[in-house]
């Protein structure tokens, strides 16, 4: 049985992208591992957000991991900001962190980029996940294909903490799936569905009506050539519909291009938006049950309190391991 964690930040409604790349994956994942899945509150705040809807963002996150299928007896589903390890570890690690290296990562450069006030925090949000991962000896962290390099950091911080200090962390591995690792835009498919996209049409969102869903499809930048084939450099856009396509059935791609050999991008269209329909409307049904509901307080304030077990005991030890704090003495 291996340790798994991962996290989603609560900064907007959940993409079809968050989906197929993460949450997806974290369901199969459950049954035969340790699993921690995390709403990283204090990661959304290294943007402004608007207090009451970042609430209503942290609970809707929490109603669509359940409605998605995570297990609240399986798996431990929690907020970051209801276990203070995480900013604690977290500043421990700033403390070993190079500002050059965090300078390098393209999720800062492109968040700060063209803004007038950057936050620090935006800088040093790498540290606290990889304190969010190695609180809890993670052994494998499933994250979409945008996270490798923040993962080769945490890789390379506990390294650095267990050669200087001492040998407490566990080393965790990435693990990208093979199928939908990097859903794209619609309307840009050579660049990634993002939460934070200007132009709605952009991206599904998990929440999204099977009308809306059927015509963010529908007017999904493709070619002219009218063959549905994967080719990811000269078609981005009907390649992005087969991922998305193959990830929502099951199928794998070549099944779908033998399929739609002969037929024209209307069919292929319309059968992925049913694909995309069919995949999310039992996600919806079960959300609304949630959202509001006793239900979803009580599996977030367990998965706070089993974390918070776990995170205490391996804080103890970093702490001991830097010299923080003190020796108590026997009396
Ligand atoms: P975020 O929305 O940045 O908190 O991301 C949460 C998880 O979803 C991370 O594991 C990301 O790698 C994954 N993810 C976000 N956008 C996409 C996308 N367009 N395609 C695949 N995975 C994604
Ligand atoms: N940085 C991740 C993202 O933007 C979210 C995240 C925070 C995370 N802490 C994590 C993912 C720990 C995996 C493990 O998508």
């Amino acid at each position: 049985m291996k340790t798994i964690f991962s996290g989603i930040q609560p900064s907007g409604t959940l993409t079809l992208g968050n989906y197929l790349g993460a949450m997806k994956h974290f369901v199969d994942l459950q049954e035969e591992n340790n699993c921690y899945f995390c709403i990283v509150d204090e990661h959304a705040i290294t943007v402004p957000q608007d207090r009451l809807k970042l609430r209503e963002n942290i609970r809707s996150l929490a109603a669509l991991y359940l409605a998605s299928g995570i297990n609240s007896d399986k798996s431990t589903l929690f907020i970051q900001s209801e276990v203070s390890a995480h900013t604690q570890l977290g500043w421990m690690l700033q403390s070993i962190s190079y500002i050059g290296e965090l300078e390098r990562m393209t999720q800062f450069k492109d968040k700060a980029n063209g803004k007038e006030a950057v936050s620090s925090s935006l800088l040093t949000y790498p540290p606290l996940m990889a304190a969010d991962i190695l609180l809890y000896k993670t052994d494998i962290v499933p994250v979409g294909d945008d996270q490798k390099q923040h993962l080769e950091l945490t890789r390379n911080l506990a390294q650095r903490f267990n050669n200087k200090f001492n040998d407490i962390f566990t080393v965790p591995e990435i693990s990208i799936p093979k199928v939908g690792a990097r859903i794209m835009s619609l309307q840009e498919p050579t660049k990634k569905m993002s939460k934070s996209d200007e132009n709605q049409k952009s991206s599904i969102f998990m929440l999204d009506d099977v009308k809306k869903i059927e015509k963010k499809i529908k007017s999904a930048v493709t070619d002219s050539e009218g063959i549905v084939s994967f080719d990811k450099e000269n078609k981005p856009g009907i390649s992005n519909l087969l991922t998305i396509h193959a990830s929502c059935t099951g199928q794998t791609i070549e099944q779908l291009v033998t399929y739609y050999e002969g037929k024209g991008y209307g069919e292929f269209k319309q059968d992925t938006a049913d694909a995309v329909i069919n995949t999310l409307k039992p996600i919806q049904e079960r959300y609304q049950e949630l959202v509001n509901s006793h239900e979803l307080d009580d599996i977030l304030d367990k998965g706070a309190e089993k974390a918070e077990y776990s995170a205490a005991k391996m804080l103890v030890k970093a702490k001991k391991a830097m010299g923080l704090g003190r020796v108590k003495r026997k009396k």
